[in-house]
């Protein structure tokens, strides 16, 4: 395995490559980021097992956040490098501070995950040992009020991880049709009054709520409570996925996480929502539809009680695992059969 190299300039993927060095990050601009890491221990076994055996390992995490699972991965597996990817440069920022201690055994890259394979390629990183995602947005963006995610704390509609590029949410609104927003919020918040629940939305906007605490109460006052879960956050639940293209993003690595795993090595991904787990269920299955094939789907993990009670959070996460098949060795990870 070659290690991760720093790039002399920005490769095809535009990504930004920055080192936990504090040469060029500086740790007092680090915001206070608070996160507690979800499925912690289940995420480290399974890159512990991936990395056994080998002289060196390396780690990708997709989804750096706060820098909790790469912390305890870099704890955890010595010989492991993690490379950690997120598209907001304030996760980047706060997980380059938290991690300086392990030195060029941390690099981090201010990308999509969905250019997982060109930024791999960039860093002329043939294949990682495990590739990790923890999918959504952290308790530090939600609480951030002036990112735009939250119903209860005010703030502009927003709503992107990366702030320095794309359309914001009150950018798309002025423009979206009510039928194409209708198909959000079909798609991504499951809302089946689809078409009155986006005309309500454009005329909140359009009537002057222009921030999230606004919007939140226009909707609270005229949607129709179905179900266990106020409309208005599964509203604002597809919103948030149709501003990041999250769905399309999760596709991309799922195409091509498989092929960039070395032999024995992981792919884990936890997901918050039915659609997230229903994707990484059917691509987990395409990859390995039978016991004999170059991978083997590990069982679904959910949080136990203790977590949920100090982490509520954890409560709806579940935690896939795609191994890749080893040639040479049977592999001790326990294959799931049906689910
Ligand atoms: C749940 S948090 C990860 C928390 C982290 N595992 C920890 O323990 O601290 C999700 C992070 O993934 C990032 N993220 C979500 N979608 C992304 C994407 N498509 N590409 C890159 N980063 C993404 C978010 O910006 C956020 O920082």
């Amino acid at each position: 395995m070659s290690e991760p190299r720093l790039p002399t300039e920005r490769g095809q993927s535009g990504a930004v490559l920055t080192t936990s060095s504090p040469k060029t990050v500086d740790s007092s601009q680090a915001p206070d980021f608070q996160h507690v890491t979800v499925l912690r221990d289940a995420v480290t076994q399974a890159v512990v097992t991936a990395a056994a055996g080998r002289e060196t390992a390396l780690v990708v995490d997709c989804t750096l956040g706060g820098g909790g699972h790469a912390e305890a991965i870099l704890q955890a597996v010595p010989h492991a490098h993690v490379l950690g990817l997120d598209r907001d440069l304030s996760a980047i920022a706060a997980a380059s501070a938290r991690l300086a201690a392990f030195g060029p055994r941390f690099r981090a890259v201010h990308t999509p995950f969905g250019q997982l394979a060109t930024v791999l390629r960039d860093l002329q990183i043939a294949d990682a040992t495990a590739i990790v995602a923890d999918l959504g947005v952290s308790s530090h963006q939600f609480d951030t009020a002036e990112r735009g995610f939250s119903l209860r704390h005010d703030g502009p509609l927003d709503m992107r991880m990366d702030t320095s590029t794309g359309l914001t949410l009150a950018e798309r609104l002025a423009t979206v049709t009510v039928e194409d927003l209708a198909d959000v919020l079909y798609e991504y918040g499951d809302i089946r009054r689809s078409i009155g629940t986006a005309r309500i939305v454009l005329q909140s906007v359009q009537e002057g709520a222009d921030t999230t605490a606004k919007l939140a109460q226009r909707l609270s006052a005229r949607l129709v409570r179905d179900r266990n879960v106020h409309p208005a956050t599964l509203v604002f639940q597809a919103l948030r996925i149709w501003v990041n293209s999250e769905l399309d993003e999760l596709e991309a690595l799922l195409r091509d996480a498989p092929g960039l795993l070395q032999e024995g090595g992981a792919l884990a991904v936890i997901s918050f929502h039915s659609g997230e787990d229903r994707m990484v269920k059917q691509m987990m299955r395409a990859a390995a539809p039978k016991k004999y094939g170059a991978f083997m789907r590990g069982k679904p993990q959910a949080a136990g009680d203790e977590e949920v009670q100090d982490n509520p959070r954890a409560r709806s996460a579940r935690l896939r695992v795609l191994w890749r098949k080893r040639e040479d060795a049977p592999m001790d990870v326990a294959d799931e059969d049906e689910d």
